[in-house]
């Protein structure tokens, strides 16, 4: 378990490069909880945007001028350094995209010729509507059945459930998430993808929510995509990663045509460039690359494993918090919990708690968090109040969101 005097002392060194956590609202101190949807980006990061901006900025791949030279030169290292973040070998397996769900829609479409009746895809009730309506979508146009694998009581996969459906038809892909964005159900993915590959499936895995705080290894995964957002980790909104083991990328077609993706055009016909560029249509946002490797070299300078491990400790404080206010009930009770955890309290609005806990300086998120299918077809609830804690976080936030919470609860059942 991580130190907590040496995890307090470090986690305050931290805050100083966030100064949008330092404001006080009112009489309260903000208290930001809301990390599964966006992080803040620290300093170094936003630095590393500016110094491109006032130093190397110009289009990449296209000019022989210096310049361009530069900024191609640093994109390119920027491929490097994600492509290790998650141990990818290649450099050329990272496609930079606008996000974990452009990433997803990009394999969808790369896929659809491939697939037709009597073949399947697979998700499971616990995906964001970005890791589900692409691939009913998909279905639906293509005619392969879309089948959703149904989780225990608990919240996690039901791996015998996950089997017949794999013994019982011809799937094609399953596209799994790392970590739920509602419950914080941490998918044993690696194990999941062997299973899936016995049957002969591709497998996908959205590691949004767990690539800040979980070990995301693609060389120990084997899958053969995966896909995450900047935005959870440290690194600006607009920029994001689909990985492809390269026989996985080089079986997509491309779904966006424009420039530099293309090695000859014709008035008769198009020929397409080799990886990754072949998948990069139009101008990249090559600035978000930079920034978003640049907050990979930070978490790797904090410790990937002290931020898993600091964030649980977080997060199991949290739970056994709530879980001693008799009024909420938690959603789920998984294996493994990472990042997140959801509530309700019955008889009370979430939207009245989020709006409530923000005038006492703390935001959280309420809502369908985008996963409607998991929460209407299998908790039968409409909203929820999500808290993320993130490791910029500390103890004493979680007892100032209690404390605010008790108040909410106090104003609301009156
Ligand atoms: N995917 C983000 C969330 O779950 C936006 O909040």
């Amino acid at each position: 378990m991580a130190n907590i005097p040496a995890d307090q002392a470090k986690v305050l060194a931290l805050r100083a490069e966030y100064p949008i956590l330092d404001q006080q609202w009112g009489n309260t101190k903000l208290v930001y909880l809301d990390n599964a949807a966006t992080t803040q980006v620290p300093t170094c990061v936003l630095n590393r945007i500016i110094t491109h901006y006032q130093t190397d900025n110009a289009n990449v791949h296209r000019g022989i001028h210096r310049l361009s030279e530069r900024s191609t030169a640093a994109l390119e290292e920027a491929r490097s350094v994600v492509a290790s973040f998650i141990g990818a070998s290649d450099p050329r397996s990272i496609v930079f995209t606008s996000g974990a769900t452009s990433a997803i829609n990009q394999v969808a479409r790369g896929l659809e010729s491939q697939l037709g009746p009597g073949q399947a895809v697979v998700v499971t009730a616990l995906e964001h509507h970005a890791n589900f309506v692409p691939w009913q979508q998909l279905c639906a146009r293509t005619g392969a059945s879309f089948i959703v694998a149904p989780l225990t009581e608990a919240g996690d996969i039901d791996r015998e459930a996950l089997i017949r459906i794999l013994e019982e038809n011809s799937v094609a892909l399953c596209a799994f998430a790392h970590v739920s964005n509602v419950l914080g159900t941490v998918v044993p993915v690696a194990e999941l993808t062997a299973l899936a590959h016995s049957y002969g499936a591709k497998v996908l895995v959205d590691a949004a929510q767990s690539i800040r705080h979980e070990p995301v290894d693609v060389a120990s995964v084997d899958c053969d995509y995966l896909v995450f957002s900047g935005h959870k980790m440290m690194a600006p909104t607009g920029i994001g990663v689909l990985y492809g083991k390269p026989e996985a990328l080089e079986c997509m077609e491309p779904s966006v045509f424009g420039g530099e993706m293309v090695a000859q055009v014709r008035f008769e016909a198009t020929s397409f460039e080799s990886l990754p560029l072949r998948l990069e249509a139009g101008t990249p946002n090559y600035v978000g690359a930079i920034a978003l490797a640049e907050a990979c070299a930070y978490l790797q300078r904090i410790g990937r494993s002290w931020i898993g491990e600091y964030e649980r400790e977080l997060l199991y404080a949290l739970e056994e918090k709530l879980g001693r206010m008799g009024a909420v009930t938690i959603l789920g009770d998984p294996e493994q919990r990472a990042g997140c955890l959801s509530f309700v309290v019955p008889g009370v609005h979430p939207f009245d708690i989020a709006q409530l806990l923000d005038t006492l300086g703390v935001a959280v998120r309420s809502g369908n968090q985008c996963a409607q299918p998991l929460l209407h077809q299998v908790y039968d609830v409409r909203q929820v109040v999500r808290v993320s804690p993130a490791f910029y976080n500390t103890q004493e936030e979680l007892d100032q969101f209690v404390g605010a919470l008790e108040k909410t609860l106090a104003v609301l059942s009156a």
